[in-house]
């Protein structure tokens, strides 16, 4: 296991070391080194050296194309280690991390190389006056890439894969709750023997880091995913020296359940979009609406199989659903259904910490479901990135788009009916970045992912996300007969 700060293409010690709590079971899994102001320095200066007279950035495309796939390799060869140790890190079953995280990661570095080329073709534009121009894509420098601790190695994968395409050097920052599996790609990235420099790794506190990363001249571009208060402080940091930012925030994204639907297939999809990786999910659909005729049927079932998913230890194949990620995070969610029930809304099932040996050490939570809820409940307003769902009914399409776009919030959402034209007609209403239609979670590394309103700005993924890590450059050369452009005229002489 690697527990040292990358940076300048070599592992190094830290003053400060700090526990990795494994949640599952509450101790402690290992000790890892915690950059300091000092190390953070010396990353930035590391990834400025190597941007400004390093060789990544000038590697012909072929060869930037093969380091990545070397990468992509890499973290397929180590897939079964590095699925165990992110569920053993963050408490997401092992099938979640086996089948998802690990393989998508992979695929995001496979795909960007394939394709980064063909979205950064130079574009001649013929102007009508004598002149013509080139649009050339630039990386845009040093950039710095902030990862939550909900998807360590998945969104790291977005972030980093798409930075390096474009010719950027970079110096990532995983949470300090999960900064396993970003470690290990860092030693995945130094046996594919990219240039020194091009890519550091450190484990820092975000609160004592933060703003010595976000201000610093030397950098040019930050790359954020994480709660709204923390992009709104990194907003703050990164306007001191006025860098391009991309935020990914946060949800309380909606499921609108039409009554033409199998009920079967609604309730089996609504219980995944929320109770995966325990609800700690950007894209969760906390609020599902359902249409009078079928609520009764719908919220019964949903609720039985809510009560029935079996909680148990991250690392166990029968486990459907793992611990919250600290003893903090379970407190903000209960401290949310307290101030729900407060406000009047009804606790249907769930709202504990479950009893059980095998569970009393870890922070594990049960499914829990909220009725009774109206626009001006907290509940109703607030992510609590949690197993927590509330649930709603609504009688015509009008109403249920309406409640689904009374948010602060415009990430994601979910429409469920077989009248395809109904909903694509909601589909166009609806504010939110994602749309999806009769299903829930699908990512494509080729679709752009970014939310509207307070969920964010900017893209991930797709050629729009790989545009992000680019700056647009023009280039006019004059192109009038005489080799006498219109200047030379302007004063006459
Ligand atoms: P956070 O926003 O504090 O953490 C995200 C990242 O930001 C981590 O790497 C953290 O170290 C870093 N960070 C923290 N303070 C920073 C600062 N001052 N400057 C720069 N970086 C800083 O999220 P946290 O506290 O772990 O979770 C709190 C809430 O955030 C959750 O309950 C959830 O509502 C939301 N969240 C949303 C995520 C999403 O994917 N949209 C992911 C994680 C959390
Ligand atoms: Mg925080």
């Amino acid at each position: 296991m690697i527990t040292q700060l990358f940076i300048n293409g070599e592992f190094k010690e830290a003053k400060e070391k700090q526990s990795v709590i494994n949640p599952s079971t509450g101790k402690a899994m290992a000790q890892v080194a915690l950059a300091s102001l000092k190390e953070v320095d010396l990353a930035i200066a590391s990834a400025r050296a190597a941007f400004d007279g390093g060789e990544w950035p000038r590697l012909s495309l072929a060869e930037r194309k093969d380091f990545l796939l070397k990468i992509a390799g890499g973290i397929l060869d180590k897939a079964g280690e590095l699925a165990a140790l992110e569920s053993a890190n963050t408490g997401k079953p092992i099938k979640e991390t086996t089948f998802m995280d690990i393989p998508a990661a992979a695929k995001t570095f496979e795909y960007i190389a394939n394709n980064f080329e063909s979205f950064l073709n130079a574009e001649i534009i013929n102007l009508p006056e004598e002149a013509q121009v080139t649009l050339r894509r630039e990386p845009v420098g040093v950039v710095v890439l902030i990862i939550p601790w909900n998807y360590p190695l998945l969104i790291a994968s977005w972030k980093l894969a798409f930075a390096l395409a474009a010719g950027n050097t970079v110096v990532l920052k995983p949470s300090s709750l999960t900064p396993l599996s970003a470690l290990e790609l860092a030693g995945i990235v130094q046996e594919a023997g990219l240039p020194a420099g091009a890519v550091n790794i450190i484990n820092a506190s975000g609160p004592k880091v933060g703003a010595a990363l976000c201000s610093d001249k030397r950098v040019d571009m930050i790359s954020f995913t994480g709660s709204n208060e923390i992009g709104r402080q990194i907003l703050e940091y990164s306007s001191q020296n006025v860098k391009k930012s991309i935020m990914e925030l946060g949800g309380k994204s909606v499921s609108l359940i039409f009554s033409d639907v199998d009920v079967d297939t609604a309730v089996n999809s609504s219980l995944c979009s929320i109770f995966l990786n325990q609800g700690q999910m950007c894209t969760a659909m906390s609020r599902i609406f359902v249409q009078d005729k079928i609520y009764d049927k719908f919220s019964a079932l949903f609720m039985e199989k809510a009560k029935a998913l079996r909680l148990g230890p991250s690392e166990s194949p029968e486990t459907q659903m793992g611990p919250l990620i600290s003893d903090n995070q379970r407190k903000k969610v209960i401290a949310c259904i307290e101030k729900a029930r407060a406000e009047g809304a009804k606790v249907l099932c769930g709202g504990k910490i479950p009893q059980g040996a095998e569970l009393k050490n870890g922070y594990f939570f049960e499914p829990t479901v909220i009725a009774n809820v109206n626009t001006h409940m907290h509940i109703f307003k607030e992510e609590v990135f949690g197993p927590v769902a509330i649930i709603g009914k609504f009688s015509t399409a009008e109403e249920a788009v309406e409640l689904a776009n009374f948010s602060d919030f415009g990430l994601a959402a979910c429409i469920w009916t077989k009248d395809t034209l109904l909903a694509e007609r909601l589909a166009k209403q609806l504010n939110s970045g994602t749309v999806w239609i009769n299903t829930y979670g699908m990512f494509y590394p080729q679709l752009p992912y970014g939310g509207f309103k307070q969920s964010g700005f900017g893209k991930e993924l797709g050629q729009a996300g790989f545009l992000e890590y680019t700056r647009l450059k023009n280039i006019i050369t004059d192109q009038s007969a005489g080799g006498k452009p219109l200047v030379n005229y302007w004063y006459g002489f």
